[in-house]
C-alpha cells in the first residue's frame, strides 16, 4: 500500500534508509561484524574472475559493484548486459563464478544466460530481492536484498540495496582473503542510512532544481567520472523511463569525443563530483559544456564543493558514495515527470519484470 504518498516511486525513495538498516541487520552476525553464507564465501574465494550478468538498473548495480569487489577483495570483476552476453561471450577464466543481479529474479535475458553457464558447469548466485524467484531457484546460491516489494516500475530502492550487498560482497570476500579494508562497513552504511534520511527530506529543492532545469527541455545529459558515471548512467535511465526526457550518462572526458555538439543553449547538464581524485577535471568539463551555452547543475560532496555547485550531498565513505547520490537523481526524475504530467509509477511501454527475450 502506498499511504499517504502520491506514488509508490516516491514512497520507495524514502524507504531507502530504512532498507539499508534492514540489510545491515541480516547481514550482521553475533560479533558485530557482517557475513554471509559461507558456501558462497567459499565459492568467491574459489573463483579466479567473477562474471556479472544483469539488465537495465541492476546492471548499472554490477558496474558498481565490479569497483568495490576489485578494489577491496581484489577480485577481478566484468560486468556483461544479460542480453549481450549470449554473442558476445567473453573469453571465460578457469575458474569463473557467475553473479546474476536482478530485483525480481524473472528477467528472462539473464535466466538464459544461466541456463547457459549451469550447462557449462559453472557456479552461481543470484542477488534478488524476491525470494524463491527463478534466479534465484535454478542458482547455486542466492543472496536477498531485503528491500521489501517494489511496486514502481522505475527501480529505485532496489539499487541501493544492490550497492549494499555488493559492498557487503566485496568486504566478506576481502575479509576471506586476509585483506584489510580499512574501514568498519556497518558503521560506514549506518552513516549511509543517516546522508539519505537528511537527502530524503531535501524534496522541496529537488522538485525546484526539477522545476528549474527539466521541466521544458528535449534532452538532457549527466556526466561524471570514475564511480560518479556509473551512477550517471543510472541517473539518465531512472529520468528517460518516467520523464521521456532523452537523457544519457556520460564519463566526463569522453564528451569531447563527439557528445559536447550537442549541447545547445541551455541544455541541462547534471554534473556528479563526489570523488576527490576527480573533482578538478569533472569541474573542467563543467566549463566545457558551460562555454557552449549548457546549463550545468553540479552536485558535489561536502568537502569537494565551490560556490557554483547546486547541491551539497553529506558525507560518506569514498566507496560508497553511489549510494547516495542516486538519490538526488531519483528526485529529479521524479519530479520532472510529475511536472511534466507523466504517470510515473507506470510509465509507458514498460513492464515492471521483463520475462521475455
Ligand atoms: C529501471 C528498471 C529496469 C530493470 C531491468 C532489470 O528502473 O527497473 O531497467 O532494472 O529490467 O530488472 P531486474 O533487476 O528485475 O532483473
Amino acid at each position: 500500500e502506498k499511504g499517504t504518498y502520491p506514488h509508490y516511486m516516491l514512497k520507495e525513495i524514502d524507504e531507502q534508509p530504512l532498507v539499508m538498516r534492514k540489510i545491515i541487520q541480516k547481514y550482521q552476525d553475533k560479533n558485530g561484524g557482517l557475513s554471509i553464507d559461507s558456501e558462497i564465501v567459499e565459492a568467491i574465494t574459489a573463483a579466479d574472475r567473477v562474471y556479472i550478468i544483469a539488465a537495465g538498473t541492476s546492471y548499472h548495480a554490477g558496474l558498481v559493484g565490479k569497483q568495490m569487489i576489485e578494489k577491496l577483495a581484489g577480485i577481478p570483476v566484468e560486468v556483461h548486459i544479460s542480453s549481450e552476453f549470449g554473442y558476445n561471450m567473453p573469453i571465460l577464466s578457469e575458474k569463473p563464478l557467475f553473479v546474476f543481479i536482478s530485483q525480481s529474479g524473472e528477467t528472462a535475458d539473464s535466466r538464459a544466460v544461466l541456463v547457459q553457464v549451469k550447462e557449462m558447469g559453472y557456479p552461481a548466485l543470484t542477488i534478488t530481492n524476491v525470494p524463491g524467484s527463478t534466479l534465484s531457484r535454478e542458482a547455486d546460491y542466492t543472496l536477498l536484498l531485503h528491500a521489501g516489494p517494489e511496486i514502481a516500475v522505475a527501480s529505485t530502492k532496489a539499487y541501493t540495496a544492490q550497492l549494499a550487498v555488493l559492498a557487503i560482497v566485496a568486504e566478506v570476500s576481502a575479509k576471506s582473503r586476509g585483506r584489510e579494508i580499512g574501514f568498519d562497513l556497518v558503521q560506514e552504511l549506518g552513516i549511509v542510512a543517516n546522508a539519505m534520511e537528511a537527502l530524503c527530506d531535501s524534496k522541496e529543492i529537488m522538485e525546484h532544481i526539477a522545476r528549474e532545469f527539466l521541466t521544458v527541455t528535449r534532452n538532457a545529459f549527466f556526466i561524471g567520472r570514475a564511480v560518479d558515471y556509473y551512477v550517471c548512467l543510472e541517473g539518465a535511465l531512472k529520468l528517460k523511463e518516467i520523464s521521456y526526457i532523452q537523457a544519457e550518462g556520460f564519463a566526463g572526458g569522453e564528451l569531447k569525443h563527439g557528445t559536447i555538439a550537442l549541447i545547445e543553449e541551455g541544455t541541462p547538464v547534471i554534473a556528479l563530483a563526489t570523488q576527490e581524485n576527480v573533482n578538478l577535471s569533472i569541474r573542467g568539463n563543467v566549463k566545457e559544456v558551460a562555454a557552449r551555452g549548457a546549463n550545468p547543475c553540479i552536485i558535489s560532496m561536502k568537502g569537494l564543493e565551490t560556490d557554483e555547485d547546486t547541491f551539497v550531498l553529506p558525507v560518506v565513505h569514498e566507496q560508497l558514495t553511489p549510494l547516495i547520490s542516486v538519490i538526488p537523481l531519483q528526485l529529479l526524475a521524479y519530479y520532472a515527470a510529475l511536472h511534466r504530467d507523466c504517470d510515473v509509477d507506470k510509465p509507458r511501454n514498460l513492464a515492471k519484470s521483463v520475462t521475455v527475450e
